[in-house]
């Protein structure tokens, strides 16, 4: 099988234009089948096993097929696996800290036979088909003490590891675009599209940022803060798998939608969608959402306090020193690191631990955690922290939640 990929000449500097902007390993990477393929289909897959792919799973083929895991093909293979592990590094020495595996049980490879094996959605539906050329056992502790930096089975992500079997099918894969809609029909999904995006609005640099919450003061003060320094601003929502606890996607979409048009300069705003699975692994993930945003055209990206942390397995920062060993070149998107960021009641406006002299007492802050036990309490949410709009949408999600149990 011959790996399709769109050649994107140029250099990762603000002067390439945004369309042919270096993807991460040189090539923006696409797997979508091709018209021809689709057409001898049946006839290559007659008697070919069929493999049910959990939501995280599609979710990282459909990020392989799009070219935001660019360069990756497929699953990793072993040697890619053991030095991503090991070392944050494809086997080929290029940046990558997490390994994008499909790890199976048993029972499961052994119904797959090498070669040819078909990829169903959750539902049974056709997706594409994956190339088998590597089986490999791992050690699952290994790989979340050296990924999730805890082998704590209350880790989300630790959790999902631990259940997931401790054998890897690796080999490169093909989807089926028609099999995989749009998750939010007029949002910009693919590399593809937001690059071409970028590109007619003439923006020479732009800022990614990366959320699974619903948008707060702090997240709009510093998505606003970077914008001063950049082009544009690229609202990028996860929408893939997460935790039960953390509010769904489409609740936080109405969140932006809510505010894009009042607050945000449309000409200067693009809110895409990010269809990943979150895997909550802090530090190495932080790195993992930079190179994705990368491929789909950022020149720079923000990281805040505890990006993609969980509980309190990472420190507040853990995610932003990380990048302090990574050579610039090899990262090849801007980091923009933020302090902790709040509403300060003697300023009068939001403020950062860097800038504002007044203590503790005077600043509005709340975690994740307790704006969930306050909303499920019925309380509203103090206006310092988050728009009367967002407030409101995050109200009527928590009453209708609690009406339904
Ligand atoms: S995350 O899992 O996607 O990181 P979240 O949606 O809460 O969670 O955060 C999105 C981005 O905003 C991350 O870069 C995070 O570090 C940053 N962030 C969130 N809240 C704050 C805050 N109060 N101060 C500074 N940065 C923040």
């Amino acid at each position: 099988m011959t790996s399709s990929t769109i050649e994107a000449p140029g250099t990762q500097t603000s002067d390439a234009s945004p369309a042919s902007r270096r993807a991460h390993g040189g090539t923006l990477v696409q797997r979508w089948a091709e018209a021809g393929e689709i057409v001898s289909m049946p006839a290559r897959w007659r008697g070919a096993a069929r493999l049910r792919l959990a939501p995280h799973q599609l979710s990282d083929a459909v990020l392989i097929a799009n070219g935001a895991f660019s360069p990756l093909t497929g699953f990793l293979g072993e040697r890619d696996y053991a030095s991503v592990v090991e070392d944050m590094r494809l086997d080929t020495g290029v940046l990558w800290p997490i390994p994008v595996t499909l790890t199976v049980q048993d029972e499961t490879a052994a119904a797959l036979g090498d070669g040819i094996v078909i990829l169903e959605g959750p539902e049974g539906e056709t997706v594409g088909w994956m190339e088998v050329t590597e089986r490999y056992r791992i050690d699952p502790l290994r790989e979340a003490g050296r990924v999730y930096g805890t082998e704590d089975a209350a880790h989300p992500g630790v959790a999902r590891l631990l259940r997931s079997g401790t054998l890897n099918l690796a080999g490169p894969i093909r989807l089926l675009r028609d099999a995989i809609p749009a998750p939010y029909p007029g949002y910009p999904s693919e590399p593809m599209e937001s690059r071409a995006i970028f590109a007619e609005r003439g923006w020479r640099t732009v800022v990614g940022f990366q959320t699974r919450n619903p948008i707060h003061r702090a997240h709009e003060y510093i998505q606003k803060c970077a914008l001063e320094m950049v082009d544009g601003l690229f609202l990028h929502p996860l929408v893939g798998e997460t935790r039960a606890e953390d509010i769904p996607a489409d609740v936080r979409m109405r969140c932006y939608e809510a505010l894009l048009d009042n607050y945000y300069p449309a000409g200067r705003t693009v809110m895409g969608v990010y269809p990943a699975a979150m895997r909550y692994a802090g530090p190495r993930e932080a790195i993992f959402h930079a190179l994705a945003r990368k491929n789909y055209g950022c020149t720079h990206f923000i990281v805040g306090r505890d990006h993609a942390g969980v509980g309190s397995y990472y420190g507040t920062y853990a995610a932003q020193e990380i990048f302090h060993d990574i050579p610039a070149a090899d990262l090849g998107i801007v980091p923009l690191f933020f302090d902790n960021t709040f509403w300060c009641r003697t300023c009068g406006h939001m403020a950062s631990e860097k800038t504002c002299p007044h203590p503790k007492d005077r600043h509005v802050s709340l975690s994740g955690t307790q704006v969930r036990q306050k909303l499920s309490a019925g309380e509203d949410l103090p206006s310092e922290f988050s728009r009367r709009e967002i407030a409101e949408i995050l109200g009527r999600h928590y009453r209708g939640a609690a009406a339904a149990s």
